[in-house]
């Protein structure tokens, strides 16, 4: 390029970069690498929130994959958290759906997070829970309690899911009926997803079955996602035949305990469990680590 060439208007990303970026909230200390920034926040209840971010150009991940994200704590170190991508790998941005642990080391500070403001997002994502860890099958079954949706907000939003399986079922289960919130709004949006109709079809969300259940307050269908398998109440009110390894496929995302039943209820209808480098007939990845707050 010589002297008299004018130099070409800097993209978006070049100009987000050149910002002065903060990070935190209202915090104006210089940027730490890896900063991205809030685009949007959502509070649910006063213990569930979601937000979407940008995404760093370098992050290429497949759908229900994790990564580690965090602010800075009191003495500048970065607090980070394994966080699953709840938005689909195609989408420009991240969303995220985060607990609120009122003295959680994260997420005390995450709650007051606002457009705007900067998190940290390591871009190096990893998991269990990708439709290549899974034998091809006739029916996906996602089971998850709590937050454990957040993975399955990815692959629900993923084209690939629907062009593996011909059915998928959404078991997801809370102790309160507002905290099925989240949940409800994305099963909702889907019906109307344009990338999805246009692909399979406008009738393409009747292939997948929602099945949300409480179990400390009064709801339609209550119980448990292991009592309402082994009962075969579930297969009942859908109209499905009960599992069976040669059609169904299944992923489990939720507290430890949860995870440890769920996979004795999938094993006992003869499922076996797999990985990346082993698929078989469902995988499992825990929501959080603990034992409850
Ligand atoms: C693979 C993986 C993926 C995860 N994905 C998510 C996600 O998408 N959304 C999310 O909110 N959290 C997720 N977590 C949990 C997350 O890493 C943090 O634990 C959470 O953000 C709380 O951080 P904290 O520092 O405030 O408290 P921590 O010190 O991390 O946790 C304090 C206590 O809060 C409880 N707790 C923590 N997270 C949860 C939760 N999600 N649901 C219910 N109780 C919880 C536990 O009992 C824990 O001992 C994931 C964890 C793992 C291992
Ligand atoms: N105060 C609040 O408003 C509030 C709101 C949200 C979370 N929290 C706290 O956050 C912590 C995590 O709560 P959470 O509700 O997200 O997670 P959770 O305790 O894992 O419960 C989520 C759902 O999973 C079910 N479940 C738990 N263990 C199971 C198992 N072994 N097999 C099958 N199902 C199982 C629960 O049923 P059961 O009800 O039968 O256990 C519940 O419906 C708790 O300590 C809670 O006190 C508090």
């Amino acid at each position: 390029m010589d002297d008299t060439t004018p130099a070409p208007a800097p993209s978006a990303t070049e100009k987000l970069a050149a910002r002065p970026a903060t990070v935190g909230p209202g915090s104006a200390k210089p940027t730490l690498p890896d900063a991205q920034t809030v685009t949007q926040v959502r509070h649910w209840t006063d213990w569930l929130m979601s937000f979407r971010c940008t995404r760093p150009a370098s992050l290429r991940f497949r759908s229900g994959e994790f990564v580690m994200l965090g602010l800075p704590g009191e003495d500048g170190k970065p607090i980070l958290r394994a966080y699953s991508i709840a938005s689909p790998s195609w989408d420009e941005e991240l969303e995220f759906y985060s607990i609120k642990v009122p003295d959680g080391p994260l997420t005390s500070r995450l709650k007051n997070i606002r457009e705007g403001d900067q998190i940290i997002l390591r871009p190096k994502p990893v998991g269990t829970l990708v439709l290549d860890a899974l034998l091809p099958g006739k029916r996906l079954w996602f089971l998850a309690t709590g937050t454990g949706i957040a993975p399955f907000a990815s692959l629900l939003r993923d084209p690939d899911t629907f062009e593996r399986y011909e059915q998928v079922v959404l078991m997801h289960t809370c102790r309160q009926v507002s905290e099925l919130a989240y949940g409800r709004d994305l099963v909702e949006s889907l019906a109307d997803d344009p990338l999805l109709s246009e692909m399979f079809g406008e009738g393409f969300a009747d292939r997948l079955h929602y099945y949300p259940t409480t179990t400390r307050e009064e709801w339609p269908i209550m119980g448990r996602i292991t009592d309402n398998l082994t009962s075969g109440r579930v297969f009942a009110d859908l109209g499905l035949p009960p599992m069976n390894p040669a059609d169904d496929r299944a992923m489990v995302c939720g507290s430890l305990a949860f995870n440890t039943d769920a996979k004795k209820v999938l094993e006992g209808f003869g499922l076996h469990e797999g990985a990346n480098s082993d698929p078989r007939e469902f995988v499992v990845e825990k929501a959080f680590v603990g034992e409850g707050v």
